[in-house]
């Protein structure tokens, strides 16, 4: 299979590049990243070092714009590419509640960019991976979200996603382009930028620095470990039925307090660092999702829990401090003192 990757420079999609190598060594994969702040190179420097797999499988690196006609059917053409898979994204909510724009340049435009390519090139098969925000918030007793449920965004990045996840419907129903979405829950993991909750607090326990909770602590987020991301995307791009939503979940909820106490015990740091900072303005309550269609149709269901994942995760960023280093460049101090100034 010869598959373009967009975003593999990010956390999941680094996480679903190794994953495939290692799964799949047949495979072609091209990695199209336009290296955004949020976006590392290094990360798979070895598979640029050494791109043959020894069993036909290849990687190559591209830095390019998923908002570039040009760039993009390039790509398409030159290698052949018989699916996509586009994680590329601006991600970061808060980002995005600092300024939209770049949100609705790439995760709409981008995205419809990529579609008109790929229909255009004949792909067989078109993945887009979503995320539950678009579904909006729940209260504490609501039952979990299915494919179902309206789409109800409340943040610019999630309008932003729920608008790609609109135009790859109409891609569906209008040109017949053969494409799935994925919609999954919070992951964790290695390679997660440390704007992001878990990271950023292990960043900053290391440093006895503030641990910055927004509101009161009662927001409820459903986790899931990267790699079981991962293979929910493998599976809905192997195996979903063309124009479906799948929904992925860890069956991990839990308010953010909880979460940051358990990380500081294991780091054995006490909880006097945490500190309740001004909410995040349209801040969703809780995140929780009902897989069972993934289940049923995909056979997909989450392999690590949570007390695995986070250990798995807490001692690759012990043993990445120069990673974490790297990735805190000034631009990411830029936003991280405006923010959080703000924030007081
Ligand atoms: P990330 O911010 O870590 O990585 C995004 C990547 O996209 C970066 O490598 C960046 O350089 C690249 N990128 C950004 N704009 C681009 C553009 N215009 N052209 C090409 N590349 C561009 O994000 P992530 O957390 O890995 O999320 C990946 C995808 O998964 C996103 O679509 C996100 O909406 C979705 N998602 C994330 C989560 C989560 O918990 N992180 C959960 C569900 C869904
Ligand atoms: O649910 C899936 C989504 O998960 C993805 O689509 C997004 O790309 C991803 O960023 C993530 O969004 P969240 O907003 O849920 O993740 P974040 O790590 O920013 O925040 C998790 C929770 O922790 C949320 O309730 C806000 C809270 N939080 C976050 C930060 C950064 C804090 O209390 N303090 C903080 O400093």
């Amino acid at each position: 299979m010869r598959i373009l990757v967009t975003g593999g420079c990010g956390f999941i999609g680094t996480n679903f590049i190794l994953l495939m190598r290692e799964k799949h060594p047949d495979w072609y994969l091209v990695n199209l990243d336009l290296l955004t702040y949020a976006g590392n190179r290094h990360n798979l420097a070895h598979l640029e070092a050494s791109p043959k797999t020894g069993q036909g499988g290849t990687y190559v690196f591209a830095q390019e714009d998923i908002c570039d006609p040009e760039g993009v059917t390039s790509l398409l053409r030159d290698h052949r590419i018989d699916a996509v898979v586009n994680f590329a994204a601006e991600s970061h909510v808060d980002r995005s509640i600092n300024d939209p724009s770049p949100f609705v340049t790439t995760n709409v435009q981008g995205t419809q960019n990529l579609l008109e390519c790929a229909r255009r090139h004949k792909v067989q098969r078109f993945v887009q991976v979503s995320t539950d925000e678009v579904y909006g918030s729940l209260e504490s007793d609501a039952p979990a979200f299915t494919e179902e449920t309206p789409l109800a965004p409340n943040s610019p990045y999630s309008a932003s996603k729920a608008g790609a996840d609109l135009l790859v419907r109409a891609y569906v129903e209008t040109y017949g382009l053969d494409a799935v979405i994925t919609r999954c829950s919070n992951n964790y993991g290695p390679y997660q930028f440390p704007e992001k909750l878990i990271p950023l607090m292990f960043s900053k326990a290391m440093r006895d620095e503030p641990l910055p909770i927004y509101g009161d602590g009662s927001n409820v987020r459903d986790w899931i470990y990267v790699d079981d991301h991962c293979r929910g995307v493998e599976l809905a791009l192997l195996q979903g039925q063309k124009g479906k939503a799948y929904n992925f979940g860890g069956q991990a909820e839990l308010p953010n307090i909880e979460l940051v106490q358990t990380l500081l015990d294991q780091l054995s740091k006490p909880h006097s660092l945490i500190t309740y900072v001004k909410d995040r303005p349209g801040h969703d309550r809780r995140y929780a999702m009902d897989f069972s269609l993934a289940a049923r149709e995909l056979g997909f269901a989450p392999q690590v829990t949570f007390e695995q994942g986070l250990q798995r995760t807490l001692n690759w960023y012990r043993n990445n401090t120069s990673w974490l280093e790297k990735v805190q460049s000034g631009e990411y101090r830029d936003f991280m003192n405006q923010w959080y100034g703000e924030r007081q």
